[in-house]
């Protein structure tokens, strides 16, 4: 490594970030799987690293009569089992001693003026985060619940001194544009928009914020970033996993809906987006819905001609183990033509990348579990290597790994030592090579809700207009002259994307 006195430095931009006060963390859905999985074990590592206030308070309701103690054992197997920093006994008491249950229906007022009470008792934090961890149909009945019981901030002014009430709300928002328009407004009656977090866990991953901060506080790259210098940009979300047990949600919705729609346009937004006015929450997101607007309304052919769409059929693993194929998973339609692959490919239409082609993939049982962006850019011109090479002349690439692998590399040519030949190699720069283990998206995500900070949730008009084009894809496959999804055995690589 060169001696490089620009090597190391940093700017800490957390440290300018109060520390977090008490707060009150109401789940819904506290025995679910999330709660379990992904939840408990975040506020668990946020504790460990000092950013959960020691007086915070968790309440986790379920319909389940349950006493708090048998409710505590069952989360702290959970949290050993899902914590990515394992269970320190210690720490794991400061948490547990901060945990309590509350058995009760959603759809009964008794539940939210139990919550009420509870958030007026001495020793819980007035302050209140809701988190909707519970299926999509009951967000509604939650957000009227708690405003019915006084819990809401509609209509609040964000000068208002009482104490914050902030709800999160778990994927999927919705089921097209209209159930998205419909559920945004049922919220926004009970919650005003500020206070709404919608998450998108792929907004929380480490090497998406990457994104942000190496497009704009770097100055090598962004002169780059536009139409003259970028050929292509592809974007690969792709699972080895199958669906699993979650046949009875995924068969209504399959991979436009339930990955399209959120992270991979996610991803696509903070590629092609414009540098933000600043850091500040509504900057960043205004420029990712002006990277939505900018994509064409094409017609339902041409969405059939830039699309794939696949299902998984029966197939075998890398060691030759078979594989179910979608239609045999359970709460599958035998007959059912929803895809398990999908891949779009579309233009931003605007000044900046005009043009240039955005080939989104995404799809489940595949070969392979690799998440990705790569940037590839136009060859040199002719007059020298590129006139003698062609085709043989790489071109130069920007990787960004999202997962596993997390990091990032950049493809350039070089000469071959005592040869006159030129050969592609690669800069690359490894994020495990700087820590063992990464923070997890809810973490983060969960911090930022706690510090009042939106920036890496997604806004109501967001959401809104990415299902306005997974409506139109939806619309296009729908029509009986729609050919149906192509099939890969499971364990294949993934079907080619539309050029
Ligand atoms: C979820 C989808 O939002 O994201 C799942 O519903 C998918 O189908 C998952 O498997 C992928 O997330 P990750 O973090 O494992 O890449």
């Amino acid at each position: 490594m060169p001696d490089d006195s620009t090597l190391g430095i940093r700017c800490d931009l957390d440290s300018e970030r109060p520390a977090p006060g008490p707060a009150s963390v109401v789940v819904f859905g506290g025995t679910g799987d999330l709660a379990r999985r992904k939840i408990i074990p975040a506020l668990y590592n946020l504790l460990r690293a000092e950013r959960l206030h020691p007086d915070s308070r968790i309440l986790c309701t379920g319909r389940r009569p349950l006493d708090s103690e048998r409710f505590r054992s069952g989360l702290k197997e959970a949290a050993a089992r899902y914590s990515r920093t394992g269970l320190d006994p210690s720490a794991w008491d400061r948490l547990a001693a901060r945990i309590d249950y509350l058995e009760g229906d959603l759809e009964s007022p008794a539940l939210y003026a139990s919550i009420a009470e509870a958030l007026e008792s001495p020793g819980m934090p007035r302050d209140a985060l809701f988190y909707l961890a519970v299926s999509p149909e009951q967000f509604g009945s939650a957000a009227r619940g708690l405003a019915a019981a006084g819990l809401g901030t509609s209509g609040r002014h964000p000068d208002d001194p009482a104490p914050y009430r902030r709800l999160i709300v778990e994927k999927p928002f919705g089921r097209d544009r209209s159930s998205a328009r419909a559920l945004n407004l049922e919220l926004q009656d009970c919650f005003s928009e500020r206070d709404i977090f919608r998450i998108d866990h792929y907004l929380g991953k480490e090497t998406v914020q990457n994104l942000l901060y190496l497009r704009f506080a770097n100055s090598v790259f962004e002169p780059l970033w536009n139409r003259r210098y970028v050929e292509r940009v592809e974007i690969d979300v792709l699972e080895e996993e199958g669906i699993g047990t979650r046949g009875g949600y995924y068969d209504g919705a399959g991979a436009a809906r339930d990955m399209l729609q959120n992270h991979l346009i996610q991803l696509l937004c903070l590629t092609a987006m414009e540098p933000p006015a600043g850091l500040d929450p509504e900057s960043i997101r205004d420029e990712k819905v002006k990277v939505l607007k900018s994509i064409p309304a094409y017609s339902a052919e041409e969405l059939r001609r830039r699309s794939v769409r696949g299902q998984y059929g029966p197939g075998s693993d890398a060691s030759g183990r078979t594989l179910r194929g979608y239609r045999e998973e359970d709460r599958v339609r035998p007959d059912s033509r929803t895809e398990t692959f999908a891949a779009l490919r579309l233009e931003v239409d605007n000044w900046r990348f005009a043009g240039v082609p955005f080939v989104l993939r995404t799809g489940k049982a595949l070969d392979r579990r690799v998440s990705e962006i790569r940037i590839l850019f136009r060859k040199p011109p002719g007059a020298l290597f590129q006139g003698t090479c062609g085709d043989f002349l790489g071109a130069n690439g920007l990787t960004l790994r999202i997962q596993p692998d997390e990091g990032l590399w950049l493809t350039f040519n070089a000469k071959v030592p005592g040869r006159a030949a030129v050969e592609s190699g690669a800069l690359r720069f490894s994020y495990r090579e700087k820590a063992d283990s990464l923070p997890e998206a809810y973490e983060r995500l969960l911090d930022d809700a706690l510090a009042g900070d939106s920036t890496l949730f997604i806004r109501a008009d967001e959401t809104e207009a990415a299902w306005s084009l997974v409506d139109r894809l939806e619309e296009a496959w729908a029509d009986p002259a729609a050919p149906p999804p192509i099939l890969y055995p499971a364990g294949s690589p993934p079907p080619a994307a539309p050029r």
